[in-house]
């Protein structure tokens, strides 16, 4: 029966292609609300060859090799949605925030490509760019704010708006070599599925962990080879970083002081995690640089969108596989003592979102993990 087709609410597919496990998400969307349709994970270690495995970025895996792998958690997740969003990693694309004063619409377009010249690394004809206007300049429009408030208050005149003129609009910038959009193209096309958007995961990341929140939030996703930090604003992802130290270290430095072979650190890490005796601090100085570097990064970034915008962030989100281990958390919230403990937390993506309550538990557990896959199935 066709006739009432559009009373039934639409599916989204999500797919993060991490480095240790393939993620999806089938979300539906109606009047406001998302229903948890379907979930699932694959990864990619081998009992056999786990570093092999870790070793190889996924991007670096024959597409039939990932695309074999997307199909099977589709069959196995029993996913029915045709179309997906999916995920790139964020040093697989450059994004960048750019100014520009208000013109028409072709001369923006005009403008955007000479800008993304500057910023893009790369030839500018081997990449697919994307921008989207922000909004006017946030220091410039609340400095114009405040001294036209007070002009028209001196003189009883609202605010002339013809100097909304001078004001310049914000953009955010995205640029995907066209060689990593065409695999992802392929990969999907492999797996059955129309790619219908490829965003660097950061934003995806912050849609689902701050579902719209404006406060300036730090979002910390530590995965398995890499970690990214993002500081989101307004709701908006205004800086994307991503550094290498991220679980795979921490189980090889777990492994060294330990003395356990990858296998039994890679347990071992996620139920012992941080707390250690006494005596095991002592010789974890290796695990301890590393959790040191991670926070050190997070700190370095806020602190430097400070400088920048003179905007203080006041909530840390932490995301990723990694943000579930034991005493992690702890640490961070001793970091960001100047925050109050609760601002300082893990992430769960389905939280808001509607699903059977059975699965409260486990959707909380394998939150921080999905976050990525969660804000692609929400992007609709
Ligand atoms: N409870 C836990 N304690 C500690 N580490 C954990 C825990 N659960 C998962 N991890 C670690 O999290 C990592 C996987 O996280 P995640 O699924 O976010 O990675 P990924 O998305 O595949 O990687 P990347 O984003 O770097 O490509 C692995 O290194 C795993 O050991
Ligand atoms: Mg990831």
């Amino acid at each position: 029966m066709k006739l009432f087709n559009f009373l039934k609410p639409k599916s989204y597919l999500g797919i993060d292609i991490g480095t240790s496990a393939i993620k999806i998400v089938q979300l539906s969307h109606a009047r406001d609300t998302f229903r948890v349709e379907q979930y699932g994970e694959i990864t990619f270690f081998s009992k056999e060859a786990p570093m092999e495995v870790y070793q190889q970025s996924s991007l670096k895996m024959p597409d039939e090799q990932v695309a074999e792998l997307v199909r099977k958690i589709l069959h196995e997740s029993k996913v029915t949605a045709t179309k997906a969003a999916m995920s790139l990693p964020v040093f697989s694309s450059f994004s960048t925030i750019i100014e520009l004063p208000p013109m028409p619409k072709d001369e923006m377009e005009k403008a955007i490509q000479f800008e993304a010249r500057q910023y893009v690394p790369i030839p500018i004809s081997e990449v697919s760019l994307d921008s989207l206007v922000l909004g006017e300049e946030r220091k410039q429009q609340q400095e114009e704010n405040h001294a036209g408030r007070e002009e028209a208050e001196d003189q009883g005149w609202r605010a002339d708006p013809r100097a909304q003129k001078s004001k310049k609009l914000e953009i955010l910038l995205i640029a995907v070599p066209n060689e990593i959009k065409k695999k992802y193209e392929h990969i999907a096309q492999l797996a059955g599925l129309e790619l219908t958007a490829l965003e660097m995961e950061t934003f995806p990341l912050a849609r689902a962990m701050l579902k719209g929140n404006p406060t300036v939030t730090a979002v910390v996703d530590i995965g398995a080879r890499s970690t990214d930090i993002c500081i989101a604003d307004g709701g908006v992802v205004r800086i994307s970083h991503n550094f290498e130290f991220s679980g795979v270290d921490i189980t090889k430095a777990y492994g060294e002081f330990a003395k356990l072979d990858y296998v039994e650190a890679e347990k071992r890490k996620k139920v012992t995690g941080l707390n250690l005796t006494p005596g095991q601090l002592l010789g974890a100085a290796g695990l301890l640089a590393i959790i040191d570097d991670i926070i050190n990064e997070t700190e370095r970034i806020t602190h430097s969108y400070f400088n920048k915008t003179g905007r203080m962030v006041t909530r840390v989100v932490l995301a990723g596989g990694v943000s579930r281990m034991p005493g992690l958390l702890e640490q961070f919230r001793e970091r960001f003592s100047s925050l109050p403990a609760d601002a300082v937390s893990i992430g769960n993506p389905f939280s808001g979102l509607v699903y059977p309550r059975e699965l409260e538990k486990i959707l909380q557990e394998i939150g921080p993990s999905f976050a990525v896959a969660v804000g692609l199935a929400m992007r609709r």
